[in-house]
């Protein structure tokens, strides 16, 4: 009998709060962590699907790999990480002797959740040739045990670097997974079942209905989304134009719209990026795939537990030496790879 504990027990969502701040009392909570944030010499990193409050006092938005790069340049003596616990575990690793701040212990991940160190030995032990890659999306302890690190946007570089004729252990998102083997053609990519709650909820249904209602969109997916192997399978017989369909990192799309002459876009991730992507382009009009991929993780982060965490210098997030030490291996194969 399988004594495997089934992936959504092995995590809490926390409840989404509602902030009923008006525009005027959103300024000024913004105007305090300024203040603060230049008493501390702190920087503020926030994640593409962080509330729109919150991204607008980042020094830097961006995604998990454009968190990372910047974290790793840090000149500043505090990071306060407006994202989920594996972000704010990675620059702890980067910045050792710095004080990363997490506002919201909270703030976990799902995909991180759904592997256990001990699977992963398990995992190895059964496949001792093989190279492990894990996504960015998981504890330190996972990364220790890791021969490289990868992120949505370096997941092709990551696997060309590696031997044709080695086993690799992709983890543990199975939908990133399938797009990398078929991305890299490689055969002897072996898949962990893992998928993120929120992206597995995008579902092939969702981009009929988001096609039929706008036909003239590009369709930015992220890899992580449930309707992947689906939309391969749509592109490769023509029924989803080759052309105007693309799978990407969340500042992968960003960059997408910004060489793209297109004016709507369907995107397939959770719905925090479309602040950033109007914002951005105020002139051209985005569709959420599915516009309930909410994140409860990420939007645990407000701007009062910014200007709490500031103020206190807690919580932090702090890795073991030891684990820190091997997980920098994996993240930096990964960094001088991009
Ligand atoms: P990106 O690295 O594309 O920003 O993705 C992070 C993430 O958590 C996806 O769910
Ligand atoms: Fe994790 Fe999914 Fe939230 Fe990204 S969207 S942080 S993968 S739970």
């Amino acid at each position: 009998m399988s004594t495997k504990i089934p992936f959504e027990a092995r995590y809490t969502l926390p409840p989404i709060e509602q902030v009923l701040d008006t525009r005027e009392q959103i300024r000024e909570k913004q105007d305090r962590i300024r203040r603060l944030k230049a008493e501390r010499n702190a920087l503020i990193l926030a994640h593409n699907y962080q509330r729109d409050e919150v991204q607008e006092i980042g020094d830097f938005v961006g995604d998990s790999l454009g968190l990372s790069q910047t974290a790793a340049r840090a000149q500043a003596q505090v990071i306060v990480f407006c994202g989920v616990h594996f972000m704010a575990e990675t620059a702890a690793i980067l910045c050792p002797g710095k004080t990363v701040l997490l506002p919201d212990l909270n703030a976990g991940c799902s995909l991180a959740a759904s592997i256990t160190v001990d699977e992963l030995r398990a995992l190895k032990a059964r496949h001792p040739d093989a190279v492990v890659v894990s996504y960015i999306n998981t504890s330190a302890a996972i990364k220790a045990e890791s021969d490289y690190c990868c992120t949505s946007a370096n997941a092709k570089k990551v696997i060309a670097a590696i031997p044709e004729d080695r086993e690799i252990l992709f983890l543990p998102d199975k939908f990133l997974t399938a797009v990398v083997a078929h991305q890299t053609k490689r055969a002897n990519i072996i898949a962990y079942p893992g998928y993120c709650h929120v992206h597995l909820a995008i579902q092939p249904s969702d981009v009929a209905r988001v096609m039929d209602e706008h036909p003239d969109v590009e369709l930015l997916l992220h890899p992580e989304c449930g309707c992947v192997s689906s939309c391969m399978a749509k592109v490769f017989d023509g029924t989803l134009p080759q052309e105007r369909t693309a799978f990407l990192s969340t500042e992968g799309m960003v960059r997408h719209v910004e060489a793209s002459d297109a004016k709507e876009f369907a995107v397939g991730t959770e719905v925090g990026i479309l602040h950033r992507l109007q914002r951005r382009f105020p002139d051209r009009t985005f569709y959420p795939v599915n516009p309930n991929a909410v994140c409860a993780f990420m939007k645990t982060i407000t701007l009062d537990k910014v200007i709490r965490s500031l103020e206190t210098l807690t919580p932090r997030v702090e890795v073991p030496e030891e684990i820190a030490r091997k997980a920098r291996r994996a993240i930096d194969r990964m960094l001088e790879l991009v």
